[in-house]
């Protein structure tokens, strides 16, 4: 059996190894034998299994077996593989020398392993070794979004819009740091305990964010948001009953007549979906600059230039704000400028923009309501430090913004587009809105989905005359009080 890959060392079965954890020689002692074998935790019996949820298997008698083998067959292996050779070799041999050593290793501790089993064991050891061991079949299942992990033993994941508790197969909190390690070392980033939090952009366009110990105190806390290449657009967010088709016609005149937008809204309400659902309607003749901190927007238009926030290094310098970036931007001489989420002070730099000639710019801003909205940007003009009165805040930011578009996740999951504003202008010191389109709440059915209904308000937009000017006509029913959308 020994040196039986050209790529391996010394490899053999040894079944002393099998029992210790992390590699280390079995311990001599029987008190200290015994405290690691408690260790491994077993997976929790009703949790899905991430390997399982990729293939639809919710395991068998079988099941508990396997995943014990292969939790002692990895252990092995990543010890004592010479892994710089092994990935030198190209994918198709890696997988036949897998499948060859792992077969072999079945038959030789009687495990009744069949075909699927087989090569599901020779993917996930490969996935250990080339990839990111168990969450690259999570990664790689376009039914999850999110992935989100409190140390080894506590992880959910979002499936199909729900977020729910499973199991990911790490051995312990040693294997979930390694491939932290390896996520971050790909992106060119360090993580370790004098520089415990890192966030970054994974190759394939997903966010990562890991905060391991001291900060984290249950062990490494790692959030992934995976890029998702199939964006939603407007007419699928009809589809989900987020708004209906006479607001998003709406919605799609006043982008595309350069209507300055803010799309308002809490964590994971859908913000950077509607922004790029939204930008399909902006015209192509018309050059965007986006500005983001981990670039997600996929814009339908040629003409874009995309940036993207650098954080300090090591040495604590380098850093590249989303304020350097929109001043930057401002020379580019785009027609638009994009801010995936406006968070600080280059709101003073955005409205600026807005104001000054990049009419129909867009952002999204974290806030519950559209008057939140407002107020946020208010203090994030104070932050930048400028010597303005409240009046010149206010009145700077009521010229540059037309509609807020907020966002709401209702508490059965369900992402609405809730409210949907004016902006017209001031009265004395306080910035006047109207809104245009409600969401109304009636009731809940027996499974807890919250049942209701979008209407007008009654108000006619005044960007309806300016919509008139470039000849587009909205029926005007859209906007009588009660209206039914
Ligand atoms: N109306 C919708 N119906 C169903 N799923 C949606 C809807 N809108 C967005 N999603 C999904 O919800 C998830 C979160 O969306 P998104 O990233 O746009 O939210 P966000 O508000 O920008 O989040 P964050 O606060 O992290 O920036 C994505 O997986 C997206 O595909
Ligand atoms: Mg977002």
């Amino acid at each position: 059996m020994n040196n039986r890959f050209s790529a391996l060392q010394n490899f053999s079965f040894d079944d002393e190894l099998f029992d210790s954890q992390d590699g280390a020689p079995a311990a001599a002692h029987p008190a200290q034998a015994a405290e690691p074998s408690e260790k491994p935790a077993p997976a929790p019996k009703p949790l899905p299994d991430a390997a399982a949820l990729s293939t639809g298997n919710e395991g068998n008698g079988n099941q508990k077996k396997i995943l014990e083998a292969k939790s002692k067959l990895h252990r092995k292996m990543l010890d004592e593989f010479n892994l710089a050779a092994l990935e030198q070799l190209p994918r198709d041999q890696l997988i036949a020398e897998i499948r060859k050593f792992v077969s072999d290793y079945a038959s030789e501790q009687r495990l009744a392993f069949n075909n699927n089993e087989l090569d599901e064991f020779v993917g996930t050891v490969v996935d250990e070794l080339t990839g990111l061991g168990p969450l690259e079949p999570m990664m790689r299942n376009p039914d999850i979004s999110d992935i989100l992990i409190n140390g080894p033993d506590n992880c959910y994941a979002e499936i199909k819009g729900v977020l729910q508790r499973v199991h990911i197969p790490f051995q312990d909190e040693a294997h979930l740091l390694r491939i932290i390690n390896k996520i971050v070392a790909a992106v060119g980033r360090r993580i370790d305990e004098s520089n415990p939090m890192c966030d970054a952009r994974m190759s394939d366009g997903s966010r990562f964010n890991a905060a391991i110990r001291p900060i984290a105190i249950d062990g490494p806390l790692v959030s992934i948001r995976k890029f998702s290449k199939n964006k939603l657009s407007l007419g699928k967010l009809v589809e989900f009953n987020a708004l209906t088709r006479p607001m998003a016609e709406v919605l799609q005149h006043a982008v595309h007549s350069r209507m300055t937008t803010i799309i308002s809204g809490g964590t994971g309400t859908g913000k950077t979906t509607m922004l790029n659902a939204l930008s399909a309607f902006i015209s192509e003749k018309e050059r965007i600059i986006t500005i983001e901190d981990a670039a997600e927007l996929a814009l339908h238009i040629p003409h874009v230039g995309r940036m993207e926030t650098r954080p300090a290094n090591n040495e604590g310098s380098g850093e590249i704000k989303q304020r350097d970036l929109v001043k930057n931007a401002l020379r580019m001489r785009p027609d638009r400028v994009i801010l995936g989420e406006v968070r600080g002070e280059e709101a003073f730099d955005m409205l600026q923009a807005m104001n000054t000639g990049h009419e129909g710019s867009m952002a999204t801003i974290h806030s519950n309501t559209p008057r939140d909205a407002i107020s946020r940007l208010e203090q994030m003009l104070g932050m930048t430090g400028m010597p303005m009165t409240v009046h010149s805040i206010r009145s700077q930011i009521s010229s540059a913004i037309n509609l807020i578009v907020q966002l709401t996740r209702l508490s059965d999951g369900q992402r609405k587009i809730t409210s949907i504003a004016e902006v017209t202008g001031m009265e004395g010191d306080v910035i006047q809105m109207q809104e245009i389109f409600k969401f109304c709440r009636t009731g809940l059915t027996d499974e807890g989905k919250i049942v209701g209904h979008f209407e007008a308000t009654g108000v006619r937009p005044r960007f309806l005359e300016h919509l008139i000017a470039m000849g587009i006509e909205l029926p005007g029913e859209f906007f009588e009080p009660g209206h039914r959308l």
